[in-house]
């Protein structure tokens, strides 16, 4: 349990976003693919991440780690070895999204399983498509659930469009393309987050976008790199929509990515009216940043919908927060893949604001919120176990009158293990 009461105090100071958890799980399991030691510079440090690096090592990957720092010893697509236990994914579906597509394609067995939440998570999306390549791989649930077995084989490239804008499934595809026979040529609906695509080309991967397109020719050698993970956008935003709702506060949030596939966020929130100021931008490994000044500011009513969605998708929580507080109604479209991440975000965001005296609906494919209708009131909440949900509570709840009792708060070791701190600390 957290109690949080209604701040009393705006949000002033500044932070430095924590590391991405998107590029952390990539740059672990990419480097583990070339030849020779990979360096990472601020991995994040959190129970998701903590899930690919030990996945690694089961794979026979020697890695050392000094705080943030690792270094990867990569043996080339060819040295990862046969894991004697099962893949524990954990909580994360990068994790096990991504090792499916690159283990179908290995010459031995392997399994993969996860918490009751990731084994709740849909993988036929996955499963489909690799099979088209001639994978083989076995799901609980008729195909659709984890556990997952392996039975990797030598695959051939495939031409696919996507049913959903989904990062994880493209990727899947591109690591399983990497030794497959043949090119692979991938169409998004939308377009999705593309570290992968940034990452795996510096590598030297051939890999280019024709048109909305993407090709990747197989059996290059992938070279080893020094990778320095920006900070997350996705944890900074529960920052930037807290420092946005407390009269008062302004916050500076230094080193944040803002990779257009993921900066939707700050472009729907100027959209609404926060003033939302992007400073010091730069490029590092491959990927934009900026340090973000954000200053209280009243916001109003917005409509999500369309290829927005997939550059805010993790956001939608806490965006949710923020329509709570806007004057109007603001509608979410097109996000029901809300449904199948951590928990069924569409049910667990409504239902828990709605607690709080906000009148949130839930729709087949997103929300409705009705703005500004009253003060948000002090409430015991649920996470559900998701930290996203935990996080978007904690920001209501420095605006509702009263105290709110967040429930299994440590959800947010997932991907913001010092979220509470930081938190407390930017409050005082
Ligand atoms: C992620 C992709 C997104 C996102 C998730 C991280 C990634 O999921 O919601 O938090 O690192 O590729 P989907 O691929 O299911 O859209």
């Amino acid at each position: 349990m957290r109690t949080i009461s209604k701040s009393r105090k705006p949000l002033r100071g500044e932070l430095t976003a924590e590391a991405d958890k998107s590029i952390s799980h990539r740059a672990v399991i990419f480097s583990a693919l070339a030849r020779g030691e990979s360096v990472i510079r601020n991995f994040l440090l959190a129970a998701d991440t903590l899930s690919s690096y030990t996945c690694m090592e089961q794979l026979g990957v020697q890695i050392s780690r000094q705080d943030s720092l690792l270094r990867v010893m990569g043996k080339g697509l060819e040295g990862l070895q046969e894991p004697t236990e099962v893949l524990n994914c954990g909580n994360s579906g990068t994790t096990m999204r991504l090792l499916t597509g690159l283990l179908s394609a290995r010459p031995f067995f392997s399994v993969l399983s996860g918490d009751r939440s990731l084994n709740r998570r849909p993988m036929e999306r996955i499963i489909s498509p690799l099979s088209s390549m001639g994978a083989q791989i076995f799901a609980r649930g008729q195909g659709h659930f984890p556990p997952l077995a392996v039975n990797g084989s030598r695959l051939k490239g495939i031409d696919y469009t996507l049913p959903v804008a989904s990062a994880q499934l493209k990727s899947a595809l591109l690591l399983a393309a990497l030794t497959a026979e043949g090119e692979t040529i991938i169409s998004e609906p939308q377009k999705s987050r593309d570290h992968t695509e940034r990452m795996l080309r510096a590598m030297g991967a051939r890999i280019e976008l024709v048109g909305q397109r993407i090709r990747l020719c197989p059996e290059a050698e992938l070279s080893p790199q020094e990778f320095i993970v920006p900070g997350d956008i996705s944890s900074a935003a529960f920052f930037i929509v807290a420092a946005t709702i407390l009269p008062g506060s302004e916050l500076l949030i230094r080193g944040v990515g803002i990779n257009p596939s993921r900066s939707g966020i700050i472009d729907i929130l100027v959209q609404m009216g926060a003033k939302i100021k992007l400073e010091n931008k730069k490029v590092i490994s491959g990927e934009p940043v900026a340090d973000l000044i954000v200053s209280h500011s009243q916001l109003k009513a917005v409509e999500v919908e369309g290829d927005m969605v997939p550059r805010l998708i993790d956001e939608l929580p806490v965006l949710a927060v923020a329509m709570a507080v806007a004057s109007g109604t603001s509608i979410v479209h097109d996000a029901q893949e809300l449904k199948v991440k951590e928990s069924d975000r569409i049910e667990t965001i409504t239902g828990e604001l709605k607690k709080m005296g906000v009148p949130a609906h839930a729709t087949q494919d997103g929300f409705i919120i009705e703005g500004g209708a009253g003060p948000l009131i002090g409430s015991r909440v649920n996470s559900h176990g998701d930290h996203r949900i935990a996080m978007s509570l904690a920001v209501a709840a420095l605006l509702a009158e009263g105290q709110s009792v967040i429930s299994n708060p440590q959800a947010v070791d997932i991907s913001f293990p010092a979220f509470w701190q930081e938190l407390e600390r930017l409050s005082q």
